[in-house]
């Protein structure tokens, strides 16, 4: 079974159409990049996915369960790292896990071992009980996945974790990601702007461009079935730059979308 089937999604705000017929389907244990441009629908498919917002028509489902008719159950399952910063700066690192812990009704006897275990896993031990105000911004993304994972999700969705960060700090997220695949083969569905990271660390990436997908795939099949592209930098620009800045006819960029459709 899928752990999440997208089929025909659509949400509309008002006029605004900000998905528009996206299917995707995201396997146990892949860590799947959904790409595209600001305002191309990401977050607004995310948003669905982790109940927080209604489809207008569609069906999204997590681990067979219909998100709309199961919303409880499906939000058990999952744990979600919001675009939008969510760790109280006023509080230490550990306040803060110990706030969630307590949100998720986590037996008492059991919040300070499961707090220290995702320290670890996030590397902010040695950070847990300063004020998060002092944090790094990788270290406060850290503590959000800490956050997020305290339930032992099978799915953590994360939107643009390492937005504005350097280099160093991002792979800082990368490691915590990765150390906690290794432990609990956790599922993985981004969003993020930097190409590399999709190339390096999703087993399968989808496009998005004005609410649509308009491709999916490993990163070395869209790579291939794009002409001249030896990068995912190269086929997010002819998928979703302006048909005339990316130099080909209307026709070439018709052709190249119906292939790359294929892969869906
Ligand atoms: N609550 C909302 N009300 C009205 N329009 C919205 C709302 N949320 C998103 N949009 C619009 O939907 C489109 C997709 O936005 P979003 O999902 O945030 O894109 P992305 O995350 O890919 O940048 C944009 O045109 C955005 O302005
Ligand atoms: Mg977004």
């Amino acid at each position: 079974m899928h752990l999440v089937e997208i089929e025909g999604l659509v949400k509309r705000f008002g006029d605004i159409v900000a998905v528009d017929e996206a299917s995707i389907t995201i396997e146990p244990g892949e860590a799947f990049a959904l790409l595209g441009p600001n305002g191309a629908g990401k977050t607004t498919m995310i948003r669905i996915l982790v109940t927080l917002l209604p489809p207008t028509s569609g069906i999204v489902r997590v681990a067979g369960l219909d998100v709309t008719r199961y919303p409880d159950r499906v939000r058990r399952m999952l744990g979600y790292v919001p675009q939008t910063l969510s760790a109280d700066p006023a509080l230490t690192g550990y306040e803060n896990l110990l706030i969630v812990s307590k949100l998720l009704r986590m037996p008492r006897n059991e919040r300070e071992l499961v707090i220290a275990e995702v320290l670890r896993l996030v590397d902010l031990e040695d950070a847990a009980d300063r004020l998060v105000r002092t944090y790094s911004g990788g270290m406060v993304r850290r503590l959000e996945v800490a956050q997020a994972i305290l339930h032992r999700p099978l799915l953590l969705v994360l939107d643009e974790p390492t937005v504005g960060l350097d280099p160093t700090a991002r792979r800082s997220v990368w490691e915590a990601l990765f150390a906690l695949r290794r432990r609990d083969g956790t599922t993985l569905l981004f969003t993020t702007h930097y190409m590399e990271e999709a190339e390096s660390y999703a087993d399968r990436v989808a496009i998005m461009n004005r609410g649509r997908v308009v491709a999916c795939g490993t990163p070395a099949e869209l790579e291939r079935a794009v002409p001249g592209a030896t990068t995912l930098d190269d086929v997010f620009t002819a998928l979703t730059g302006d048909v005339l800045e990316s130099g080909g006819s209307f026709s070439d960029t018709r052709r190249l979308r119906r292939r790359l459709q294929r892969f869906n």
